[in-house]
């Protein structure tokens, strides 16, 4: 009887036990599947008595949603990322939204190093020709790549993961050049401006959010401007790149490679022309995949829902101007 009084929380993909042990006996939570592309139909049909939803970034959160979620009063958002929560709706309904900074900047970081140093010594291609025995001696000019000693890397967004990838990039001796909304003091870098960003960059790396402002910054017009033996990484969002013109770019040789931790669509369709490429390597949006890392992400999820649900501010709000509202 007691349960029934406690607060009904959607959460919309089921998560290994232990990493959310902490809503154990303070919410009645309905789970969706674990790989939910969309809010299950279970879930769908509870949203009207739900107080508190746990989504992934995969989980749509905009207005018809929470139409149909009237007692709605916390979105807890298991990425940093909140691109997929419509937060100015959240902010006007008097939701707080969380989501989850900092414990994934050295793991997103870590793997967009990965991305780069496989897309400059084009590993997956040169794995797959030795599984195919095409490797048949020590080839002097055989799988070529690129130095990262004295190549210049371009950041577009120095936020904390751009800061991470340009503290390892410096260590492997690369010249940091970053561009953002605005240049600042404190920045491991010089700024400049995207277009001449891209015109210097050997390598550029994108970790900017997606906003209405870069959504498709990497259009045709971009990768006209790059050196046609750069290499772009993207550990972001997908919709940064416009990837028919990212498929173009690949094929007509404007750039040398691309590594994307992320798509557009995501998934990507596995037939998908990209996935031809040779000069294309792309993962499955793994840049937070660390143990420790995901768990950390589902704990301090659990934390922000918890303090929705109990009234107290959220300790990592989006929206935090939802708390001067009367
Ligand atoms: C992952 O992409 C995140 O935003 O946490």
């Amino acid at each position: 009887m007691k349960t029934m009084s406690l607060p009904l929380v959607l959460l919309t993909h089921t998560l290994p036990a232990d990493w959310i042990a902490s809503l154990d006996g303070r919410v009645r939570a309905l789970t969706g599947p674990l790989d939910a592309t969309r809010l299950a139909p279970e879930l769908e049909a509870r949203l009207a008595e739900a107080e508190g939803l746990f989504c992934l970034l995969t989980i749509p959160v905009q207005k018809d949603l929470l139409d149909r979620a009237p007692r709605l009063r916390v979105v807890s958002n298991m990425a940093v990322g909140v691109d997929n929560v419509d937060v100015a709706e959240c902010t006007r309904r008097g939701i707080p939204v969380g989501n989850t900074p900092g414990v994934l900047t050295d793991a997103t970081a870590d793997l967009t190093m990965a991305l780069l140093l496989a897309a400059a010594r084009r590993l997956p291609e040169s794995a797959r020709d030795a599984r195919a025995g095409r490797w048949k001696t020590w080839s002097p000019a055989g799988w070529l790549g690129a130095d990262l000693r004295g190549a210049t890397l371009g950041i577009v967004g120095m936020g904390k993961i751009g800061r991470a990838v340009a503290e390892r990039a410096r260590g492997f001796g690369m010249k940091i050049v970053y561009t953002d909304p605005a240049p600042s003091a404190d920045a491991p870098g010089e700024f400049l401006p995207l277009d001449e960003l891209l015109r210097v960059s050997d390598f550029v790396s994108l970790h900017c959010p997606l906003t209405a402002e870069t959504r498709g910054l990497m259009n045709e017009s971009a990768f006209r401007k790059m050196k046609p033996t750069a290499i772009l990484v993207n550990a972001a969002r997908g919709p940064v790149v416009d990837t028919a013109a990212l498929t173009r770019a690949l094929a007509d040789g404007q750039i040398a490679a691309a590594a994307l931790d992320v798509t557009d669509p995501e998934p990507l369709p596995p037939e998908h022309p990209l996935y031809a490429l040779p000069n294309c390597l792309i993962v499955p949006h793994i840049g937070s995949a660390t143990h420790g890392t995901r768990r950390r992400m589902a704990e301090m999820a659990c934390e922000n829902l918890l303090a929705g649900l109990e009234g107290r501010r959220l300790p990592f709000c989006v929206n935090p101007e939802v708390y001067e509202k009367t």
